[in-house]
């Protein structure tokens, strides 16, 4: 019964697919583009054109389009029985399970969990905003940045990172020769107006931020500033993250003076920070750190990441043998901890490479 039932519904799909002539989400935007194209704006269309992709209008034309088509879209792609409660298949907008990701798998970072959630909670939930989300984590590697921007991709996307509504910059791989700038200005201003026109809510993640040349950032500083179009286009809806080491030494001096003085890590507040991590930021060479992105306040938020310590190695160890259903004993884990570098040279308090690895490591450690 259930195979029956399961075949019916791919047969359904397929079909469905087949008929209209996409097999992808982005097929299914080009489509859609071809749709208002021809019957809202009356663009001049070729009706029971083979493939509809090929009906796209050209790029001259989207500047045009005003927001509200985009909500067509996601009507439209409702009708075709896609639906779903956002409106937007794409969308998942799931707070209550990135809450419930950032207590039970993040470890060590009281700062970065109460941040994060606040910010994507208040952005998620006042859709009227004037500004889109500008969220800048810093701290050492290992230490969960890239992690906690994959729990907001998987969180907010149905399809996580690989989301059409997703993009992923690596500074070093997109933008490798400062000679070619300038045509990296123009390639980023680009993908970021077509990803927005396609899905508003589109996440750009910038990993390895402190590498971005000067100039870059300042080239896209319009779409995050709070002015609601730039050429038509409204960005109110889109989400910034910046991943960068910049300020991580400023943390983990802090994370030290801490334990030195016997206070708890827990109480470091943002207050011990913020002010810090802006000073260091700003003084930091490179591209991000000089850019107008700090200075022009167009960060909402600093998300620091603490350097971590033993037992949050062993709990992330924990997880990683979780993860392939195993349970192992205390003795397992402070093998894998033990395996870890941890500095400074006297106080050995913190992981030099966070978490980075274990699910590599454990494999040498079967329970
Ligand atoms: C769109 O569909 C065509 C065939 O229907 C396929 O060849 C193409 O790869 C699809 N494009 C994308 C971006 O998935
Ligand atoms: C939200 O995420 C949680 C945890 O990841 C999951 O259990 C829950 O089913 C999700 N809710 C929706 C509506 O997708």
């Amino acid at each position: 019964m259930r195979v029956h039932a399961l075949l019916a519904a791919l047969w359904a799909a397929s079909a469905r697919a087949h008929f209209f002539r996409f097999d992808s989400i982005s097929n299914a935007s080009a489509y859609y583009f071809y749709y208002v194209y021809c019957n809202i704006w009356e663009g001049e269309c070729q009706p029971n054109q083979d493939d509809a992709s090929q009906q796209v209008p050209s790029r001259a034309l989207w500047p045009r389009f005003p927001q509200d088509y985009v909500r067509v879209l996601a009507d439209w792609y409702c009708s075709v029985g896609q639906c779903c409660d956002s409106g937007d298949c794409r969308i998942a907008n799931n707070v209550t399970g990135l809450a419930r990701e950032l207590r039970q798998k993040l470890h060590g970072q009281h700062l970065a969990q109460a941040v994060v959630l606040k910010a994507v909670q208040g952005f998620i939930e006042n859709p009227e905003s004037d500004k889109p989300l500008t969220l800048s984590f810093h701290g050492w590697s290992g230490t969960g940045k890239n992690f906690v921007a994959r729990m907001v991709a998987d969180s907010l996307y149905r399809d996580g990172v690989k989301s059409e509504c997703v993009r992923l910059f690596i500074a070093p791989f997109h933008f490798p020769h400062l000679r070619l700038l300038d045509v990296y200005k123009g390639q980023l201003r680009e993908a970021i107006r077509d990803m927005v026109l396609r899905c508003p809510q589109t996440l750009f993640i910038f990993d390895e931020a402190e590498k971005l040349h000067p100039g870059l950032i300042d080239a896209i500083k319009p779409y995050m500033n709070h002015y609601d179009n730039v050429d038509g286009v409204s960005y109110r809806r889109a989400i910034f993250l910046f991943l960068s080491n910049i300020g991580g030494a400023a943390i983990n001096e802090v994370a030290l003076d801490f334990w030195h003085s016997g206070q708890n890590r827990e109480d470091i507040g943002m207050e011990d920070l913020e002010h810090r991590l802006r000073a260091e930021a700003s003084d930091a060479p490179g591209g991000f750190a000089q850019s107008e992105l700090l200075s022009g306040h167009l960060v909402d938020f600093f998300v620091p990441f603490l350097p971590l310590e033993y037992r949050h190695v062993k709990l992330c160890a924990r997880d990683a043998y979780a993860a392939r259903g195993l349970e192992p004993t205390e003795a397992t884990l402070d093998e894998v901890a033990k395996t870890m570098l941890y500095v400074p040279k006297e106080e050995k308090l913190f992981s030099a490479q966070g978490c980075k690895s274990i699910p590599h490591r454990i494999n040498f450690f079967m329970p």
